[in-house]
């Protein structure tokens, strides 16, 4: 893993005071347009769902969708997505979590998720812990298992596996990049 850390950080791109003044955003899309590295990328998170015995992956709108699609194709188990609420036609799971200013909700297919599916949650960054949190309640509250949480990166400065502890009751947090 550790020659591909140095190639997945070369493809993200700091951009200051982004999307507020204070703020170094964390831009993925020239890894997303580098085809080895998006590959490496969706190689080792694909490994991860295999190590976890995941029977499903979940995307986390709309860059955990970029990310956690190509990976459950990868390895071979099905895709859900979690989407911002009000996008989804069927029944669904609707969970609210804070944001900085305000909250959000998000939601899910209640039929994509079943008693017995073991769900790697799949997202690019984990800042607070906020969105991740929701989604593992979700998948907790349609009586699945949550199989772990796997990211590229973690801002670990935030504290959001401080925050997930908790919520992920042992499941493992992978982070490919802590920065
Ligand atoms: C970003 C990022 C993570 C989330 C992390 O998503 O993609 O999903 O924030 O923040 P948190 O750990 O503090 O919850 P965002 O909803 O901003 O935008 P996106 O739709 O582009 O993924
Ligand atoms: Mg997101």
């Amino acid at each position: 893993l550790a020659d591909i850390s140095t190639l997945l950080l070369s493809r993200i791109r700091d951009v200051a005071d982004y999307p507020e003044p204070g703020v170094m955003f964390k831009d993925i899309t020239p890894l997303l347009a580098d085809p080895a590295a998006f590959a490496a990328l969706t190689d080792a998170l694909a490994e991860i769902a295999v190590a976890t015995g995941a029977t499903k992956v979940i995307g986390l709108e709309a860059r955990g969708f970029i990310l956690g699609a190509p990976v459950a194709v990868r390895a071979g188990l099905g895709f859900i997505p979690v989407r911002k609420a009000g996008k989804l036609p069927g029944a669904t799971l609707r969970q609210a979590y804070d944001l900085e200013y305000g909250s959000a909700e998000i939601e899910v297919h209640a039929e994509d998720l079943a008693f017995g599916d073991r769900i790697l949650i799949v997202d690019d960054v984990l800042a607070t812990g906020g969105t991740a949190e929701a989604a593992i309640r979700l998948v907790r509250r349609a009586g699945a298992e949550v199989a772990g949480l796997a990211v590229l990166m973690e801002l670990g400065f935030l504290e959001g596996r401080v925050r997930l502890e908790t919520a992920l009751a042992g499941a493992p947090l992978e982070a490919l990049l802590t920065v």
